[in-house]
């Protein structure tokens, strides 16, 4: 399965972008806030730093050795480098991991689409919060309309990435990552600025440790693995297109931070603004819809047209920074199919695409019609949520810290992060021990924790 000819990002900054591409999108934006927002904030917020240092960056580092050394997607991977052991499976594991995560990611990210439009045509002038709630419900629980943005979006997804890795997902990473910064920046600071926002800012910042519990702990985890995209290959199958001169522990630094930034500046936008207009920080999968629209009235009432282009800006990038997520996760098992079983890339494609549209279906209507047809007493659109971010996700990532720690020859590792010895990587000696002790024993006490061992 060795390929030669594989193609490389063009650049050191490409393959930081593309990177950064996967991990920005709607789990910092969406679901950040409202799993904070659920899981009381700020201590919350403490305890995911910690995962991201004590798992994100070990196993992000890890997922790109795997990537670069088998030079093939996650399906392959283990097969190259562990050829003839069960290691296999979790390269299998994480192609279908990142198949359901799509089934319900596209959703949201269709809904993206439906607020592009309402911002578009002044939908969010002269409502109030109870407006913007009334708004949501009625899109999100609509038969049809939600469903019409998922099909745009997965079609939208899938033309980028039968383009290509080069021309579809570099390219765009480039200019759209830059431009979502500086929004998100903009409406925090305005977000902070509106009466009332001091109790959302003390509940970001101000932890009440005596409220954590196991539940906090594994969606704290859960979260890491999923914003940092990890736990499913999707890193490592970039890392397969990345070339002998990409740095793999600061590029892993650079994208966890600015991941970690994007998402630290959501919980900024959202919380005060959620306390100043008196919505629950623990609306849920809803709290971006329902929350932001009223930032754009609000702190900008006396300027109405620069609230119009914000809220469109903001959605347009938003549904952007969605979009280079879900052509990384769809790109795992469509290199999957195309590795393995010899298919082109637009069979490949045009298999997972279908896929996706029959889970994301089922998915949307759960939050409206099917909303009880339920599995171990979750909907459709939660369960899948819940079984991949918070149980397959840390799997998948424990597997791989464990294959880099312990199985892979130890040579090859110092290789690849030294690359070939060019660099110093001082960091060496304490990303081992931690990969080795710290990360598959702090995600198995977790689980433990859920599952009241202790
Ligand atoms: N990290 C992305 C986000 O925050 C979503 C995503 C892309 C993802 N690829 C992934 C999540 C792989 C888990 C695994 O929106």
């Amino acid at each position: 399965m060795q390929q030669n000819h594989r193609v490389n990002f063009g650049s050191k900054l490409g393959a930081i972008l593309a990177a950064a591409g996967s991990a920005v999108g709607l789990g910092n934006v969406w679901r950040f806030p409202y799993e904070a927002g659920n899981h009381g904030g700020a201590a919350f917020i403490c305890i995911y730093l910690a995962c991201v240092f004590a798992f994100g960056l070990p196993i992000m580092i890890s997922e790109f050795i795997i990537g670069r050394r088998s030079k093939a997607s996650t399906g392959e991977a283990y097969n190259v480098l562990a050829p003839q052991t069960h290691w296999k499976w979790v390269g299998y594991m994480g192609v279908l991991t990142g198949f359901l995560i799509l089934g319900y990611y596209a959703v949201v990210a269709g809904w993206t689409l439906e607020y592009i439009l309402q911002a578009a045509i002044g939908g969010f002038s002269g409502k109030d919060a109870k407006g913007f709630i009334r708004m949501f419900t009625d899109f999100s629980q609509h038969p049809v309309r939600p469903l019409i943005w998922l099909y745009v979006f997965v079609l939208f997804t899938h033309f980028v990435i039968v383009k290509g890795v080069k021309n579809g997902i570099e390219r765009s990473s480039k200019v759209l990552m830059p431009l979502l910064f500086i929004l998100v920046i903009l409406l925090a600071a305005c977000s902070i600025t509106l009466p009332g926002a001091e109790r959302g800012v003390e509940f970001l910042l101000k932890p009440d440790f005596s409220k954590v519990d196991g539940d906090v702990f594994l969606g704290a985890m859960g979260q890491a693995f999923f914003s940092m995209s990890l736990g499913m290959g999707c890193l490592s199958t970039y890392a397969s297109y990345f070339s002998r001169e990409t740095r793999l522990g600061a590029t892993a630094i650079s994208v966890g931070l600015i991941d970690t930034f994007v998402a630290i500046l959501a919980g900024l936008i959202i919380f005060p603004a959620a306390f100043a207009v008196g919505i629950q920080p623990d609306a849920g999968p809803s709290l971006i819809f329902i929350t932001l629209p009223n930032v754009f009235q609000q702190a900008f009432s006396g300027f109405p047209v620069l609230a119009y282009v914000c809220a469109v800006a903001f959605y347009v990038l938003l549904a952007m920074a969605a979009l280079t997520s879900t052509i990384s996760l769809h790109e795992v098992p469509t290199a999957f199919l195309h590795e393995k079983f010899g298919f082109t890339r637009g069979k490949s494609a045009r298999i997972v695409t279908g896929g996706i549209l029959v889970v994301g279906t089922a998915s949307s209507l759960a939050l409206g019609d099917w909303s009880d047809v339920t599995l171990f007493g979750k909907n459709i659109f939660d369960a899948l949520d819940y079984f991949t971010a918070k149980i397959m996700l840390p799997v998948g990532g424990m597997m791989a810290a464990v294959f880099v720690g312990w199985v892979l020859d130890r040579q090859v590792v110092r290789d690849e992060v030294t690359n070939g010895g060019v660099l110093k990587a001082p960091y060496y000696g304490v990303f081992l021990f931690v990969l080795r002790y710290l990360t598959p024993i702090g995600i198995l006490a977790i689980f433990l924790n859920e599952l009241g061992c202790f």
